[in-house]
């Protein structure tokens, strides 16, 4: 099987781990291609004696979760090492065994100046800030950029490793001491701290492109899971309201070492309704009852900050846009119990710009923090669906639904979620291609 590229179509959240935990054992690597500890994947597991346990994974990849596959963290993430090592203890814990784990020698690794560089610029800002997770992403990202960064594989030569982090932390010992009112950071203790993981650390190291090239060419099947989503991406999202990172498939590629040839399937993740957490336009935003509905009903609270996630209407120019900057092949439509019992549902369509309607997404930013949805209004439909299995068990309007959606977005629907537990999904196509 060639390469699978797995992304959100919105701006997160979408329950990209549950599609990745649907996809199981079919899948030999997963891997993560970008962002970091941002991240919060909720995957539900349901024991042999009907007890289920929710874990909560932000910087691991949710292929973890399944014996048959190896987890890989890929040269596009940025890993912090304490929370690399706390999570991987939370699975020992419980049970699970994350043995196999491969991570980039040239992975970034977020450092502690990184982290505290992240909350003073966000404060910095004051109300012009991002609203960002606060876990070092944005600096770790400009480090790599600016050629000042730390890579994994600079842990194990401590020489080098003080020349580096000498050299970052030159310019940004007077940020942080001048600017920003701030104690500077000692180089030592930085080092110190790095260090301390090289041990643990060692194993899990390794070319991890030259790996993914070789188990393709065995003809075993790479999974390429996304971070984030479309519109946070740092390209092609709602600039500067975004993360620092390629969130989109081109991403899979370069964060991962995989050439674009070898991927031939690109599955995206698209919420029944959108949600937002964080600051930035939303043009179907809902301020009134019906957001605070969608909040309670589909239990709308970030993963990673906790923070209530800013919820509105299914938005189809949003769908169709990353239809195309993904070259989307399959659709998995999640969280459609959500909408059981409003008496309407409403499908944004397009845009109303001053006037003007849009039927793509504006490539200006002005325009696309005035654009005015335009609705159509779809009837709803009050049958528990959460038990539906094929799609024709679905009430009829909840097949309008997912039809017009499809016929919207250009790409085909080829999975529905339709309740939080790991087997409340109606499968239409093989999200594999081999239907
Ligand atoms: P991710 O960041 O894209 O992996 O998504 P999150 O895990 O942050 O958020 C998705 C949430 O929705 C998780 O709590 C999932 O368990 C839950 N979820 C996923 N699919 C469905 C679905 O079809 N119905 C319902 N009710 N919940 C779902
Ligand atoms: P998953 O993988 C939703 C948002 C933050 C903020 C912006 C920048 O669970 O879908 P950052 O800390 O990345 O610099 O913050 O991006 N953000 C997410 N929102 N889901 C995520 O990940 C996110 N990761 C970052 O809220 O608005
Ligand atoms: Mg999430």
């Amino acid at each position: 099987m060639p390469a699978v590229v797995l992304v959100g179509a919105q701006w997160g959240d979408e329950g990209k781990g549950k599609a990745t935990d649907l996809l199981g054992s079919r899948v030999d690597y997963v891997v993560k291609f970008n962002g970091g500890n941002n991240a919060g994947h909720t995957v539900v597991i349901e024991h042999a004696d009907g007890s289920s346990d929710k874990y909560a994974l932000h910087l691991l990849p949710s292929g973890i979760l399944t014996p048959t596959c190896t987890p890989v963290i890929g040269n596009g993430v940025v890993v912090d090492l304490e929370v690399l090592f706390h999570e991987l203890d939370g699975l020992l814990a419980r049970g699970v065994d994350p043995g196999k784990l491969l991570i980039s020698a040239n992975a970034h690794v977020i450092t502690p100046y990184n982290r505290t560089l992240d909350k003073v610029t966000e404060r910095f800002l004051g109300a012009r800030k991002i609203g960002t997770t606060g876990r070092g992403i944005g600096p770790t990202y400009a480090d790599k950029m600016s050629r000042t960064g730390i890579r994994i594989q600079d842990l194990f030569d401590r020489h080098i490793l003080e020349q580096k982090v000498e050299a970052a932390l030159a310019v940004k010992n007077q940020v942080l001491a001048k600017l920003y009112n701030r104690r500077a950071v000692e180089v030592g203790a930085v080092v110190d701290e790095l260090v301390s993981y090289a041990a643990r650390l060692a194993p899990m190291v390794a070319d991890t492109s030259l790996v993914l090239q070789q188990a393709l060419d065995r003809g075993e099947t790479v999974l390429l899971e996304a971070g984030q989503a479309t519109l946070l991406d740092v390209d092609f999202g709602t600039y500067p309201f975004v993360t620092s990172s390629n969130a989109t498939a081109g991403g899979a590629c370069t964060g991962s070492g995989i050439p674009p040839t070898r991927v031939e399937r690109v599955i995206a993740i698209l919420k029944a309704y959108t949600t937002r957490v964080g600051e930035g336009p939303f043009p179907t935003e809902l301020h009134d009852a019906d957001g605070d509905y969608l909040r309670k009903v589909g239990a709308e609270y970030g993963t990673t900050t906790g923070r209530p996630r800013r919820c509105g209407w299914l938005d189809t120019v949003i769908g169709r846009y990353a239809t195309r900057i993904n070259g989307v092949t399959d659709f998995v439509v999640t969280k459609l119990d959500v909408l059981t019992g409003l008496e309407q549902v409403p499908i944004c369509v397009a845009y109303d710009v001053e006037g003007v309607r849009h039927d793509e997404m504006p490539v200006n930013q002005s325009d696309f923090h005035h654009a005015r949805p335009i609705y159509e209004t779809m009837p709803g439909w009050w049958e528990d669906i959460s038990g539906c299995r094929q799609f024709d068990e679905l009430p009829a309007n909840a097949q309008a639904y997912i039809l017009r959606v499809e016929q919207l977005i250009g790409a085909r629907v080829s999975a529905i979620g339709v309740g939080a537990a790991r087997d409340a999904i109606i499968q239409r196509h093989d999200l594999l291609g081999q239907d």
